[in-house]
């Protein structure tokens, strides 16, 4: 597996990209989840999300509070990553994976990242903004550290962040997420190319034809999110997205890729 690269090449199937790791067989943003999607031929790249803990380590943990997914309580920035990884962040699925602990964004790096592309989505909430450079900055620390950023997507909610990461590393493919409330509207492309971007990433009912047309039209790369079933996963492809994030990518695997095998 080489660089990454926004778009799939022309007549190959949209990237399969598992959200949250296997987060339908596994714990969601844990070790678990990740190897589970680094196993299987023909997941493309895995999406986690990122926030910073009390001593400004990076950390894969989707909610700004910890209570849904581990025995902990209340905001992760008020914990060191030390005190982080007392809690348990796989009983809340099933206890079998009693022992998964919030994994760093090194961690996970370390782990997978030879065998995956790496779609890092940097929380910041609204009410608990971060301050955009200084998240941007650590996040970047770490993936160079990990030699891995012609691997990576970055990408958030939050376009401040998204950026400021292409002004401290204009190597570093990004990605913007549509905010059906402030973004209403404005093209895909405007909404990209004024922070750099060359990914646009949006829900599956955000999705219009017209939408994909003007991305396409600028050369950015469509993913939509979060797609389990085959079915509408099929549809997609069809319309012509360019990679599509889902909590059972191994599921969509076979078909997705067979499909197209047998079309061309
Ligand atoms: O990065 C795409 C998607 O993960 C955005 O929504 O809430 O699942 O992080 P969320
Ligand atoms: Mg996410």
């Amino acid at each position: 597996m080489g660089h990454y690269v926004p778009r799939p090449t022309a007549g190959e199937p949209p990237y399969v990209i598992a959200h949250r790791g296997i987060s339908a067989k596994a714990p969601e943003n844990t070790l678990a989840a990740f190897r589970k999607a680094a196993q299987v031929p023909g997941i493309d790249m895995i999406e986690l999300d990122v926030r910073l803990s009390k001593d400004n380590e990076v950390i894969v943990l989707h909610d700004r509070t910890l209570q849904r997914t581990t025995t902990g309580n209340g905001p992760a920035r008020w914990y060191t990553v030390e005190e982080l990884k007392q809690f348990d962040a796989g009983s809340w699925f099933h206890p079998s994976f009693a022992s998964e602990r919030i994994p760093t964004l090194r961690e996970v790096l370390h782990v997978v990242g030879k065998q995956v592309w790496v779609n890092i989505e940097i929380k910041s909430d609204l009410f608990h903004r971060e301050e955009p450079d200084s998240i941007a900055q650590r996040v970047l620390a770490v993936v160079n550290e990990c030699d891995m950023l012609h691997r990576v997507l970055i990408s958030s909610f939050d376009h401040s962040i998204v950026a400021s990461i292409k002004r401290h590393e204009p190597r570093c493919i990004t990605g913007v997420l549509y905010n059906m409330v402030s973004n209403f509207l404005l093209f895909p492309s405007t909404i990209a190319q004024r922070v750099g971007a060359h990914v646009f990433v949006c829900a599956r009912h955000e999705l219009r034809s017209w939408m994909l047309n003007d991305a396409h039209r600028h050369g950015i790369a469509v993913y939509v999110y979060t797609l389990d079933s085959v079915t509408d996963a099929l549809h997609l492809m069809e319309r012509g997205v360019d990679g599509i994030l889902s909590n059972c990518a191994d599921d969509l695997v076979p078909i997705l890729k067979r499909s197209t095998r047998e079309s061309t």
